[in-house]
């Protein structure tokens, strides 16, 4: 299955754009001015997802005439602000006591820090989901899924199988998931905003009579969390190959042989889908053509999901994680997730939708040796791709360098 690296879903992002179903994506236009990828700014690149907030709703702010020409920018900033409260408060789950921060750390790329089991505990600790917690980091550029009809291929949408159309949508489910934060509905999730620390600059931004509409009350929390989402601290693009890739940094002699694996289709051919170059509008990597692949992961006995009772997972230990295929109704897709961004991809073990890979080199290993060493077979063996990996015939020291060069994408690099 061939790919061409991302050109094609850029078009459909700005196709999608044009149709306005990115309105609701601001924020990434001050960031991206600091980060000095000028020229993919220059050329009106991420303006894709920089249109102007919505600020119909926001009331000028309570204290200062002079603050009354509330800009786009400083609103997002306080939307952003109160999204940040909203995403570290521990008390909107019931029982009180888990937040969206808790699974989704910031020191680790917003992955989960608890490394006690491969998936996520919910707030009752006897409660697991089924997949790995992927990092929130870089998400915000995830487009909605739509299908490729050129390439046959679905791209796109949030969650690793794609059935979230934005961080909006996404960040509507955790709350509600008995698995995960375990509210019992929206009303109840409005009325601990009703009484939250930052209740007042809620309404200030809302309405001051929000909190009488659930369902808008609900959404708007979501529009506040996403803002928070799309911020610079879920995207800095500050890893030492940034900087090699603006010229400020070089790589050692062994990251330089993991990266021109990384690219060689006859060796490693990782940028098959996971793309590391800048593309043709001047936009940084993101290392996921954000397409869909069954890989071949084998079933994950230690997911503690499979233990749960028969009310929260009925197949039992029978359960397989059908991926793409459940969310689009296709058996053709099952067992395939969204090709992961290999960003901070050193801070967030373990590897893959069920955790199953506990560090980077053994993912690497798999890749290398799927189909001539002695690994589990696939949960779903009949979607695997058989064409693009499992039998690299890459050396140890090749291995080594691949890892290295991963250990490259790690944001926050200084000299
Ligand atoms: C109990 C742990 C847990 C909590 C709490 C939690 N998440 Fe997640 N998060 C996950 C898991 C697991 C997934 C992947 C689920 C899937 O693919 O079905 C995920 C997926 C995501 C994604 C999509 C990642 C991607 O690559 O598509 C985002 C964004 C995200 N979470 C943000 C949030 C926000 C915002 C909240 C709070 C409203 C939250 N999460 C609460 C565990 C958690
Ligand atoms: C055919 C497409 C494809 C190719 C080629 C490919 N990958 Fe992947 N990669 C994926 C998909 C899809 C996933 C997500 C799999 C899952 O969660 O089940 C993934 C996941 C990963 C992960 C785990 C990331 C995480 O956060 O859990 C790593 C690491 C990785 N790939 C590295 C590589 C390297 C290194 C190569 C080259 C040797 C490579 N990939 C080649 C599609 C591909």
């Amino acid at each position: 299955m061939p790919r061409e690296h991302a050109s094609f879903i850029r078009s459909a992002w700005i196709v999608r754009t044009d149709r306005g179903s990115f309105a609701a994506m601001p924020g990434k236009l001050h960031w991206v001015i600091r980060l000095g990828w000028v020229g993919w700014l220059s050329s009106g690149g991420g303006l894709a997802c920089g249109s102007e907030p919505d600020t119909t709703k926001l009331d000028a702010p309570a204290r200062g005439a002079s603050e009354s020409a509330f800009s786009g920018a400083s609103a997002q900033r306080r939307m952003a602000r109160l999204g940040e409260q909203i995403f570290n408060d521990t008390n909107l789950s019931t029982p009180p006591g888990q937040a969206c921060g808790t699974c989704h750390a910031e020191e680790i790329s917003f992955t989960d820090p608890d490394d006690d089991a491969p998936t996520s505990a919910g707030v009752l600790e006897d409660r697991f989901g089924f997949r790995n917690t992927p990092m929130a980091n870089y998400t915000s550029f995830v487009p909605p899924l739509t299908f490729d009809p050129e390439e046959g291929l679905f791209v796109g949408g949030l969650f690793l199988d794609g059935r979230a159309e934005s961080l909006e949508a996404q960040a509507a489910l955790p709350f509600l998931n008995p698995l995960e934060m375990n509210n019992p509905d929206r009303a109840s999730v409005v009325a601990k905003l009703k009484h939250a620390p930052y209740r007042h600059e809620f309404r200030r931004q809302f309405g001051a009579d929000i909190f009488e509409h659930v369902d808008d009350a609900y959404e708007s929390m979501t529009r506040a969390i996403a803002a928070f989402e799309r911020t610079r601290r879920f995207q800095s693009f500050s890893s030492k190959y940034d900087a090699f890739l603006a010229g400020t940094a070089h790589l050692t002699r062994q990251e330089r042989l993991g990266l021109a694996l990384f690219n060689d289709p006859a060796k490693g051919n990782c940028a098959a889908c996971h793309p590391s170059v800048v593309a043709e509008d001047g936009s940084p990597p993101q290392f996921t053509d954000f397409t869909y692949d069954n890989i071949g992961v084998p079933k994950n006995p230690d997911n503690p999901f499979y233990r749960l009772p028969g009310e929260l997972n009925p197949e039992g230990v029978d359960f397989i994680d059908r991926g793409l295929g459940k969310t689009v109704g296709d058996p053709a897709e099952n067992g395939k997730f969204r090709v992961s961004s290999l960003r901070n991809v050193a801070l967030t073990a373990p590897y893959t939708h069920n955790g199953y890979f506990p560090d980077l080199r053994s993912v690497v290993d798999f890749y290398n040796t799927r189909d001539v060493a002695d690994w589990p077979a696939a949960e779903l063996p009949e979607t695997m791709n058989r064409d693009e990996l499992g039998n690299l015939g890459l050396s140890d020291r090749e291995v080594d360098a691949l890892v290295a060069f991963l250990e490259t994408l790690t944001d926050g690099y200084s000299d």
